[in-house]
């Protein structure tokens, strides 16, 4: 397979394993040793890197970006950063101004970050950084040298433009004896065709789960198909009351998505993972995945959200708290693929909570979706959903139950409260224990009640 994108503005072709990192390939056969390798799981940022395609500029980590991701497409490592004339760019020079960096080995993570959010021209700073780890700095000089930077500026080199390979793109291809087929299909018709043939493969998305099944599971793949050509898996639909939004939507495009439609599910993206896990990780990656404690199921489930299946040209759709069956097991058949997911455009009384030790780039311990319809005061209809409470992400029937039929007020939210206990027996893990995570599922209830009463429930906005 060869993979043509363009590289600090020169066009490359890479003939490499399908499963090669780009910050392997950069360290090791380009010399590019300015791209940092920290952790190599996607947490630290060290090895963060600009990334532009049709949709502009990204920061990704390249420690869990698979080569064959960026066909197409332009990367820019903080060796091109400075302008040809070795002027620095704006970030750098004000890094230096403001004594950003102390040990260094994190600052090219940084300044990638930086530098890709000055071109953006965004200010929330503290977001964009949350992904770049830095131990030493407190972060106060990165915080003011990125607000120093801002007002420059873009150098003309950064905008980048993708390379557009066209008919060069590569499909199914004749393979050397014993190498494993890897495919990059163009579309999702072309995806399921050869995912039938190849029902045992790996499908690709964001590679923010499978990139460290490779990086620390030291797993071989065996046949594998790249998701990110199919442009038909991108992009949302406005169905007038409902939304159909393509598996391939990233979390960073979620946010943007859910901010005006339901601002509390945009809130609990804007806490999942990092600015490049979200620019990576994709929607439908996040719910194939099965994960208990995935952050999109519990706020899709108490949506009523619909999964749409695809194998071959057969489709079916599906309630999405159908598709979690047990622990690592899916309703999803082999060489079936997550084509989209609808959920209704209106739901104003959803809320969405995550709780983890950490506020920002942590795992939720329990994460609760809650929706619930009221006519004259009565809860006509309730829908709640708890991810980190059992091997699934589900709904908690006995607490929907004790709220429908009545005035939602303190006494129902304390009954319905009381209720998780029949619908739930969490696990004890490094995360939380078992009583801690039925304690927070349980307050999670009385939030939702105070949170609906206009109280401030937000840990950013409470105030003694
Ligand atoms: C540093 C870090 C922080 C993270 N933080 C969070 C967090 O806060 N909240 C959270 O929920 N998760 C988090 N994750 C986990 C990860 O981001 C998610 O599970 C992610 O959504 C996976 O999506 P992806 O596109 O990267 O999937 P991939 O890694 O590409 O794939 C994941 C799985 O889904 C399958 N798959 C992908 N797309 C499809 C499709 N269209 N149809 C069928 N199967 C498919 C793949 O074959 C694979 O089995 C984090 C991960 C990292 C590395
Ligand atoms: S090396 Fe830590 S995020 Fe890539
Ligand atoms: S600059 Fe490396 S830990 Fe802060």
């Amino acid at each position: 397979m060869t993979i043509r994108f363009l590289l600090n503005g020169e066009p490359v072709a890479v003939d490499a394993p399908p499963t090669r990192t780009l910050l392997d390939w950069l360290r090791e056969s380009r010399g590019l040793t300015g791209t940092k390798e920290g952790c190599n799981e996607g947490d630290c940022g060290a090895c963060t890197v600009m990334v532009t395609d049709d949709a502009g500029a990204r920061a990704l980590n390249a420690c869990i970006l698979f080569l064959p991701q960026l066909h197409g497409k332009a990367v820019r490592t903080i060796e091109g950063l400075a302008a040809p004339d070795g002027t620095l760019h704006p970030v750098q020079q004000a890094m230096i101004d403001h004594h950003g960096s102390q040990c260094g080995f994190c600052t090219p993570g940084i300044v990638m970050s930086m530098a890709t959010a000055h071109l953006a021209g965004r200010t929330d700073h503290d977001d964009v950084l949350a992904g770049n780890l830095c131990r030493c700095t407190g972060y106060a000089p990165i915080i003011r040298a990125a607000e120093a930077a801002a007002p420059a500026p873009v150098p003309p080199h950064i905008r980048d433009t993708p390379l557009h390979p066209g008919k060069e793109t590569p499909g199914a291809e004749v393979l050397p004896e014993g190498a494993e087929p890897a495919y990059l299909p163009a579309s999702a018709d072309a995806l399921a065709a050869w995912y039938l043939d190849h029902p045992d493969a790996t499908l690709v998305a964001g590679a923010t789960d499978v990139g460290l099944w490779v990086t620390k599971g030291l797993r071989d793949l065996g046949p594998v198909a790249f998701l990110s050509q199919c442009a038909d898996l991108r992009g949302v639909q406005d169905l007038g009351d409902s939304l159909r939004i393509g598996a391939m939507t990233t979390m960073a495009e979620m946010q943007a998505l859910m901010a005006p439609l339901h601002p509390s599910y945009a809130e609990l993206i804007r806490r999942y993972g990092s600015e490049q896990v979200r620019q990576a990780a994709t929607l439908g990656g996040n719910i194939a995945n099965g994960s208990p404690i995935g952050d999109n199921p519990p706020a899709l489930i108490a949506l009523g959200a619909t999964l749409h299946l695809r194998r071959g040209d057969a489709r079916r759709d599906i309630p999405i708290e159908d598709f979690f069956l047990d622990y690592g097991r899916q309703d999803r058949r082999p060489g079936e693929f997550v084509e989209a997911v609808s959920l209704p455009k209106s739901a104003p009384a959803l809320r969405c909570y995550k709780l983890s030790k950490r506020f920002d780039q942590d795992i939720s311990a329990v994460c609760g979706a809650f929706d619930i319809t009221l006519a004259d005061g009565i809860v006509t209809a309730a829908r709640i959903a708890f991810g980190g409470m059992a091997g699934i992400p589900r709904r908690a029937a006995s607490a929907e139950a004790a709220l429908v039929g009545r005035a939602f007020a303190s006494e129902t939210a304390q009954a319905a409260a009381a209720a998780l206990a029949r619908d739930f027996e969490p696990l004890t893990d490094m995360r939380a224990s078992a009583p801690y995570r039925l304690r927070a599922a349980q307050n999670m209830v009385l939030r939702y009640l105070a949170d609906l009463s206009g109280q401030p429930t937000d840990v950013l906005k409470v105030t003694p």
